[in-house]
């Protein structure tokens, strides 16, 4: 298992859409292992592929992490968003905009469905924070991103923000 870096915003990579998993063979299992060293590391309680510059539809979730239980890892490829039910207002973050935190209006319930580490196919409804978890994970797949869901004016304020540190970090290399 290694730590790998988290791409920032704006890294043009994180707009790249997954591809579809199809080999759940070894590769893919260090990849995962990558993904939650790194996720249990930042500490986060997501972690998408495209993050790490994998284009894949791969993204794993621990909530356990921010309400300091025991680990429970879940990890969902080829994930399928289906039946969003009501409206909630959540502060995130996200590993890939560092310090930043912003309200995002997500729904409260969804169903999911996805394949395990081992290609099972399996179903699950969320509500509160892994459902939230979900939707924000899933945009990734996407090449979405919690800007996309702020007010121009918050998502301007976001953009110079980061867009100004990752210069300082390229001036600091
Ligand atoms: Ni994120």
């Amino acid at each position: 298992m290694a730590i790998r870096p988290i791409l920032h915003y704006p890294d043009k990579r994180l707009r790249t859409p997954g591809k579809p998993i199809e080999d759940f063979g070894p590769e893919f299992q260090k990849l995962v292992d990558d993904m939650a060293e790194t996720m249990y590391a930042a500490p986060g309680v997501g972690l998408a592929a495209p993050q790490l510059g994998e284009s894949l539809r791969l993204f794993i979730i621990d909530i356990a992490t921010e309400e300091e239980a025991a680990s429970d890892l879940r990890v969902f490829a080829n994930p399928e968003i289906f039946e969003l039910e009501g409206e909630v207002l959540y502060e995130e973050g996200c590993l890939s905009f560092p310090g930043i935190r912003e309200d995002v209006v997500r729904a409260e319930r969804v169903r999911v469905r996805a394949q395990d580490r081992h290609g099972e196919r399996f179903e699950l409804q969320a509500d509160e924070l892994l459902a939230i978890a979900l939707q924000h994970e899933n945009d990734h797949l996407d090449g979405k991103l919690m800007i996309d869901h702020l007010s121009l004016l918050k998502r301007r304020l976001v953009h110079r923000n980061l867009t100004r540190r990752a210069a300082e970090g390229a001036v600091a290399e």
